[in-house]
């Protein structure tokens, strides 16, 4: 697919930071995109601020952009007014101005919370429907059919990643299972930017012994994973929960009735 212009939405969070750094000059224009700060101009990057709940502010985010990398969004557990602005509402406009812009493909942000609720027993591949955690996961599954509807109506291809734990450390033993280094998520960035497909979920995750997520989509566009968390486990294997619930399912802590975004309520 030919890229003149590349947006990355949340280009001022966590992942899109190491997706700018990768990307940088890579394309004839590189577009970031956040609500906070993204420091000062660069040669060769384009930095339109947004609120993704503006509609109109985000109709001309897309004007001239060919594909988007779509990370801007609440990433965590929220009140549903947040989820609802940013990950719902924000969706939508994403998806509507990507339409009227003639946006060829957009890959999403979308999260292993969307999947929660399978136990940790069972492995699952992309097949596999949404079983939401949260408010959040939910919102995930929402944007997963979002990204389907407008690739069968609109022609819009859409890779929705199920994002695990990407961060440079594996913070505890869940994350034995769930992590994706900065590096593997670039790959895997790089892999649905570049292959064919209309419409695909993959797994944001490493080539981890201990996955409970069967890839094979992703390998079959190309992502070959190069790390795996295992070379962390003396560290973190004793870092456990005692409940039962966050232990049992694939979402951990979230899945916990009394789990919400008060910091009075996280378990
Ligand atoms: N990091 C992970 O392990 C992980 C796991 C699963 C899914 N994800 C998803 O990946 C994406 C990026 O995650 P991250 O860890 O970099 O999070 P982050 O919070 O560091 O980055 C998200 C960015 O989105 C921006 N944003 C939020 N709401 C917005 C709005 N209404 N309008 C404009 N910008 C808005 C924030 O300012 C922030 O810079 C998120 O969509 C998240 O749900 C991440």
């Amino acid at each position: 697919m030919k890229i003149e212009r590349l947006l990355i939405t949340g280009a001022g969070g966590a992942l899109g930071s190491t997706l700018r750094a990768h990307l940088k000059g890579r394309y004839p224009h590189l577009r970031l995109s956040d609500r906070v700060d993204l420091g000062p101009p660069e040669p060769g990057l384009e930095l339109c601020p947004a609120e993704l709940a503006d509609a109109a502010a985000v109709d001309k985010l897309l004007e001239g952009v060919d594909v988007c990398v779509h990370l801007g969004g609440q990433p965590v557990e929220a009140p549903w007014e947040v989820i609802l602005n940013s990950n719902i509402v924000g969706t939508i406009n994403l998806w509507e101005a990507a339409r009227k812009a003639g946006t060829k493909r957009i890959l999403f942000a979308s999260s292993n919370h969307a999947i929660g609720f399978y136990r940790r027993s069972r492995q699952i591949d992309d097949e596999a429907p949404p079983r939401p955690d949260s408010r959040y996961g939910l919102s995930k599954a929402w944007g997963e059919d979002i990204a389907r509807y407008y690739q069968l109506k609109h022609g819009i291809s859409a890779l929705c990643i199920r994002i695990g734990t990407c961060r440079p450390d594996v913070p505890d033993a869940r994350a034995l299972s769930t992590w994706q280094s900065p590096a593997d998520f670039c790959r895997l960035i790089d892999a649905g930017l570049e292959a064919d497909y209309d419409y695909e979920i993959v797994y944001g995750v490493s080539a981890n012994q201990r996955s409970w997520w069967d890839n094979s989509t992703a390998e079959r566009l190309g992502y070959r994973p190069q790390d795996d968390a295992e070379r962390f486990a003396d560290e973190v294997e004793s870092i456990r929960s005692d409940d039962a619930v966050t232990e049992t399912f694939q979402g951990g802590a979230f899945c916990r009735p009394d789990f919400s975004n008060d910091p009075d309520r996280i378990p």
